[in-house]
């Protein structure tokens, strides 16, 4: 049967990609690599009960400027297919083959260098969402802030050259002075990656605190990218392993979390010869300073980004 193909996004004529290959399962759905004429694209399927995120992802892929960072996912078109209960949800991006830096943390390690490009790039992607950024020149133009609000390795997309691309914004906020922000209510996000003011149950962030809680969880990847990296002291983790999963196992329940992060203030573990390091030394301090547990000393990703490409310099031959 053919089924009507609506969309806001899609020309009429816009032929839909043919699904291949099932990449991913998650709670909002699945993702498909799919052929589209002669190249391959990533068709993300949502459930009839994640319209939401659909709208939202669409929402933030159609801010200006978003089309434009290598460091965030290319947003190709989104569709909506069928009717009633049977209806799909579809949202095209470019695909990567290598797919979510989880996926490739459990079979890949990273050499130093690739560790840092890696870090550098997710950075100056998410330094990217979160400015915002005024732009006359040419044409007139304003990019608001955004924030995350679910940031983890497995949204985090890593590219054949080994940099980052930033991915999945069911979840995230637009900070549009002209408008006001609507439902930014708290506690949203992965349990896993929460940082301590959300396990707390804190309401009302401003926008500030929301970069300040993607700048948690980028620091939880980063030390996730560091276990993994063979130049590590002492050697990397033979089998990859989530951050708390150690301590907390693979499904931490949200006391267990709020005992371990907010009340004990337990971090990842970092060992100590990490530390004496010239170059893991200065990652593992980035790393406390991000997971702070008070969210204002936390660094801003532009920050990260100019230690992390400070780094690069000194380890260049
Ligand atoms: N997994 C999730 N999104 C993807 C994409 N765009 N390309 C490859 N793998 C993915």
């Amino acid at each position: 049967t053919t089924t009507a193909v609506q969309s806001l996004l899609l020309p009429p004529e816009f032929e839909l990609p043919q699904l291949i290959e099932l990449k991913a399962r998650g709670r909002y759905g699945c993702v498909w690599k799919a052929q589209s004429q002669d190249h391959y694209v990533a068709v993300k399927i949502f459930y009839m009960q994640d319209k939401k995120s659909w709208q939202n992802e669409q929402d933030i892929f159609s801010t200006e400027m978003m089309h434009e960072h290598p460091n965030i996912l290319h947003f190709i078109a989104a569709a909506s297919r069928g009717v009633g209960v049977d209806a799909e949800l579809w949202l095209i991006t470019d695909f990567h083959e290598k797919g979510s830096l989880a996926d490739y943390l459990k079979v890949e390690t990273f050499s130093l260098d690739n560790a840092l490009k890696f870090m550098k790039t997710m950075a100056t992607g998410l330094s990217f969402l979160h400015q915002d950024i005024m732009f006359r020149a040419s044409r007139n133009g304003y990019k608001p802030a955004i924030a995350h609000r679910d940031l983890k390795s497995k949204n985090i997309l890593i590219k054949s050259d080994l940099t980052a691309c930033i991915a999945d914004f069911g979840l995230a906020v637009k900070f549009d002075p002209s408008e006001s922000t609507g439902d930014s209510h708290g506690q949203v996000g992965t349990r896993r990656y929460m940082a301590p003011e959300i396990l707390e149950g804190a309401i009302n962030f401003h926008r500030d605190a929301f970069l300040r809680i993607d700048m948690y969880a980028a620091a939880l990847i980063m030390w996730e990218i560091t276990t993994r990296c063979v130049d590590v002291p002492g050697g990397h983790n033979k089998t990859y392993i989530m951050p708390y999963e150690e301590e907390l196992g693979q499904n931490p329940t949200l006391e267990q979390m709020v005992d371990h992060v907010v009340e004990k203030k337990m971090r990842p573990f970092i060992q100590a010869n990490w530390r004496q390091h010239p170059v893991f030394g200065i990652l593992c301090e980035t790393m406390d300073d991000c997971w702070d547990a008070d969210a204002e000393a936390r660094l801003s990703a532009g920050c990260v980004e100019e230690r992390i490409e400070g780094l690069r310099n000194k380890t260049a031959p």
